[in-house]
C-alpha cells in the first residue's frame, strides 16, 4: 500500500489513454511491444487519430512520454517502426518546446490538416527509469512520509466512513468509537476482519486492560508500523492472535525475549506469564520461567514474586537451572511466599517437596526447626526430609546405594552461585597459554568437606588456541571456555555451567560444559536473552552430581 499514492497518477493517465475516459488532447501508444512504446495516437473531437512524422523529434516525444507518466523519451520513431494506424491523421509538423503538458499544446499545422499517409506514423519509446545507466542513481523514497500522512489521517479522525467500537471481554468499560476509512482498510488484506462488521460498524473485543491499546492496533493497518514495548507487548500480541494478524503476531512473539529484561520490578514479566498461561502459549510460558529461574536472586527480592500462582511457583522451583546462592535461600523464599498465600495440607507438601534438602549443609538442616516457621505446620514431614538429607551427608555411598536413588532431582544441585561454587572468569586468553586456577569444594556431601578440587580454566577464542593448549576443537563451538580438573573422585561427576551476565546484572546466557568445553553463549545462538549493550561478564559454576556404578 506504500506504493499506491505514487502509482495513482500513472494509472489514472494510463486509464484515460486506454480509452476509458477520453478527453481532447489525450494521447495513447498503440502496437508496441510494451506499454512504454508504440505509435502515437491523439484523441480529438470524439475520435482517435495518428501523428505524422514530419518534423517529429525528441522534444515532441518527451511531451508524449511525460504526459503518459513516464520519466521521459528514449527515442522518437519515424513511420515503419511500429505498425501503421488507420483513420484520421490528426497532427502534422508538430513542434514542441518540451515544456508542454499535452501534445495538443504544441505548435502544429491544424487539426487533421496534413499531406502525410499512414506509412509516416510517428511513434515513441519512453524510458521506464530516470537512470541513463551512466550516472549514479539516487532514489527519492517518500514511503515513510506516506505512512506519516496516513497516520495523520487516522489521528485526525475526520472523514471517517467506518467505525470500530472496542469492548472489553470481561465487561470492561467501552472506549470511545474509533473512526476509520474503509478504503484504507481495504488496502490491507490483514485488516479484512475489520470490514466484516454490520454496515459500517465493527466491534473489537479485547481483554479489559487492553482497551487503551486498541487504537494503536487499528493505526497499524494505516501505517504498517507499530512500536512494541514490554508494557504493550501482551495486548498487541493478544489482539493480533485473536484477529489472526499473523505479521503482527510473529513480530510480537519475536520480541518477547528481547523485551523481557526491560522491567526490573518483574511486574510486567509476571503479567506476561499469566497471559501465557491463560492463552496456553507454552513457548512464552517457558521463556518467562527461564528468565525467572536465571534471575532468581533479583526476582525473589521483588514484590512481583508474591504475585505468582501456586502452579507457577511450583514450576519455577522444580527447575535445575535456577540460579541461586544456595538451597537454603530457596527455602527462605518459599517460606516468605507462603506467609501471604495460605497454601496448606497436600499443596504445602507438594510445594516443600520441590526443595532439595540434601543440597543443604548439615548446619542449615539443623536451623530448619528453629528458623523456619512452617516447620511447625507439619513437623513429621520436615523431619523425614531432614533425616533423608543427613543420611546423604554421612552414610557411605555403598550403603546409601541400597536405599536411595541418587539420580533423582533431590540430589541434583541447581546453579549455586555462592562464592564456594562459582567464580567470575574473563574472556581474554590467559598470558602464555597457562591456565587460570579455580578452587571449589570437592562435593556437596559433608564428608571431606575441607578437601578442595583444583580446576584449570582457559578462554578459547580460536582453533590455534586449542592447538596451543593441546586439545582438538571444532570451529562451530568457538569461541568457548575450557574447564577441567585432573582430580578424579569415585562417585562424583561434574555438570558445570558457564553463566553470562549482561551489564553485570541480568543473566542472559547459560551453557553447560560438555567434555570440558562450553561455547560462549553470548556469541552463539542459544536459548538465552539478548544484551543490547553487549557488555558481558562470565562465571563458571561447579556442580557435583553422584553416581554409583
Ligand atoms: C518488438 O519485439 C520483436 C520480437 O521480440 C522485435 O523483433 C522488435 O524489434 C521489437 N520492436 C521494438 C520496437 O522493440
Ligand atoms: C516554455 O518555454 C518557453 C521558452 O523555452 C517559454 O517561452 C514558455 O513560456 C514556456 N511555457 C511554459 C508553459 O512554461
Ligand atoms: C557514459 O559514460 C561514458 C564513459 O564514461 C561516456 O563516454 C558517455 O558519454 C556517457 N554517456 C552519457 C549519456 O553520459
Ligand atoms: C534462627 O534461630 C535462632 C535460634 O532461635 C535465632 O537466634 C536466630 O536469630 C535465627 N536466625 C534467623 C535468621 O532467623
Ligand atoms: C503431614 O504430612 C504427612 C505426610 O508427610 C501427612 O500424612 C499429614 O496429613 C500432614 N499433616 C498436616 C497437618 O498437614
Ligand atoms: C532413579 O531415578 C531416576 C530419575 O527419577 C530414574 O530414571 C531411575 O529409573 C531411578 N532408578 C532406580 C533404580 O529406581
Ligand atoms: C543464528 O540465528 C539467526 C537468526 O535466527 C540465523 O540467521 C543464523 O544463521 C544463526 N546462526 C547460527 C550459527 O546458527
Amino acid at each position: 500500500m506504500h506504493f499506491l499514492p505514487v502509482l495513482f497518477p500513472i494509472f489514472l493517465v494510463a486509464g484515460c489513454a486506454a480509452g476509458t475516459v477520453s478527453r481532447d488532447g489525450v494521447v495513447r501508444l498503440v502496437g508496441g511491444n510494451s506499454t512504454a512504446q508504440g505509435r502515437v495516437e491523439i484523441y480529438h473531437n470524439g475520435e482517435w487519430g495518428t501523428v505524422c512524422d514530419d518534423g517529429w523529434d525528441m522534444q515532441d516525444a518527451n511531451v508524449v512520454c511525460l504526459a503518459l507518466g513516464f520519466p521521459g523519451a528514449i527515442s522518437a520513431t519515424k513511420g515503419g517502426v511500429f505498425p501503421s494506424g488507420s483513420g484520421p491523421i490528426m497532427l502534422d509538423e508538430v513542434t514542441c518546446t518540451g515544456n508542454e503538458s499535452s501534445l495538443a499544446d504544441c505548435a502544429f499545422k491544424a487539426w487533421k490538416l496534413t499531406d502525410c499517409d499512414h506509412s509516416e506514423d510517428a511513434g515513441v519509446i519512453c524510458s521506464l527509469e530516470e537512470d541513463d545507466g551512466n550516472s549514479t542513481a539516487y532514489t527519492l523514497d517518500r514511503s515513510c512520509e506516506i505512512g506519516n500522512s496516513l497516520r495523520a489521517l487516522f489521528e485526525s479522525q475526520t472523514n471517517c466512513d467506518y467505525f470500530i467500537s472496542v469492548v472489553g471481554k470481561d465487561g470492561g468499560s467501552t472506549s470511545k468509537e474509533i473512526g476509520a476509512h474503509r478504503l484504507i482498510l481495504t488496502l490491507n488484506p490483514e485488516a479484512d476482519f475489520l470490514l466484516r462488521g454490520e454496515g459500517s460498524k465493527f466491534t473489537l473485543t479485547v481483554l479489559d486492560e487492553c482497551i487503551p491499546q486498541a487504537k494503536i492496533f487499528i493505526r497499524y493497518f494505516y501505517t504498517q508500523k507499530i512500536k512494541v514495548t514490554l508494557s504493550s507487548l501482551k495486548c498487541i500480541h493478544q489482539m493480533a492472535s485473536t484477529y489472526k494478524v499473523s505479521s503482527l503476531k510473529e513480530y510480537t512473539s519475536q520480541y518477547f525475549s528481547v523485551l523481557i529484561s526491560d522491567d526490573p520490578s518483574f511486574k510486567r514479566q509476571v503479567e506476561l506469564l499469566n497471559y501465557a498461561d491463560s492463552s496456553s502459549d507454552n513457548r512464552l510460558r517457558d521463556l518467562c520461567l527461564r528468565y525467572f529461574a536465571w534471575n532468581f536472586e533479583s526476582f525473589s527480592q521483588s514484590r512481583a514474586l508474591k504475585d505468582l500462582q501456586f502452579e507457577q511457583l511450583l514450576s519455577l522451583l522444580s527447575r535445575s537451572d535456577l540460579v541461586v546462592s544456595s538451597e537454603w535461600a530457596i527455602l527462605e523464599v518459599l517460606q516468605d511466599w507462603l506467609t501471604t498465600s495460605r497454601v496448606e495440607g497436600e499443596l504445602l507438601k507438594e510445594m516443600v517437596e520441590s526443595v532439595r534438602f540434601p543440597m543443604m549443609t548439615p548446619e542449615e538442616l539443623l536451623k530448619i526447626q528453629f528458623n523456619v516457621s512452617m516447620y511447625e505446620k507439619n513437623k513429621s514431614f520436615f523431619q523425614d526430609k531432614i533425616i533423608q538429607a543427613l543420611m546423604f551427608h554421612s552414610v557411605s555411598y555403598q550403603v546409601l546405594n541400597n536405599y536411595v536413588n541418587l539420580s533423582t532431582v533431590a540430589y541434583t544441585p541447581r546453579v549455586y552461585i555462592s562464592s564456594a561454587w562459582a567464580q567470575s572468569v574473563t574472556n581474554t586468553p590467559f598470558y602464555g597459554y597457562n591456565y587460570q586456577y579455580l578452587n571449589t569444594p570437592r562435593q556437596v556431601r559433608a564428608e571431606s568437606k575441607s578437601e578442595l578440587t583444583q580446576w584449570n580454566f582457559a578462554y578459547v577464542p580460536n582453533i590455534q588456541t586449542c592447538y596451543n593448549y593441546g586439545f582438538s576443537c571444532s570451529v562451530d563451538s568457538l569461541p568457548a571456555f575450557r574447564l577441567f580438573t585432573s582430580n578424579i573422585y569415585p562417585y562424583v561427576n561434574y555438570r558445570n555451567m558457564l553463566l553470562v551476565k549482561c551489564d553485570g546484572a541480568t543473566v542472559t546466557g547459560m551453557q553447560e560444559f560438555q567434555n570440558d568445553l562450553a561455547s560462549d553463549p553470548a556469541t552463539h545462538n542459544s536459548t538465552g536473552f539478548p544484551c543490547s549493550s553487549g557488555s558481558y561478564t562470565y562465571f563458571v559454576v561447579v556442580r557435583p552430581t553422584y553416581y554409583l556404578n
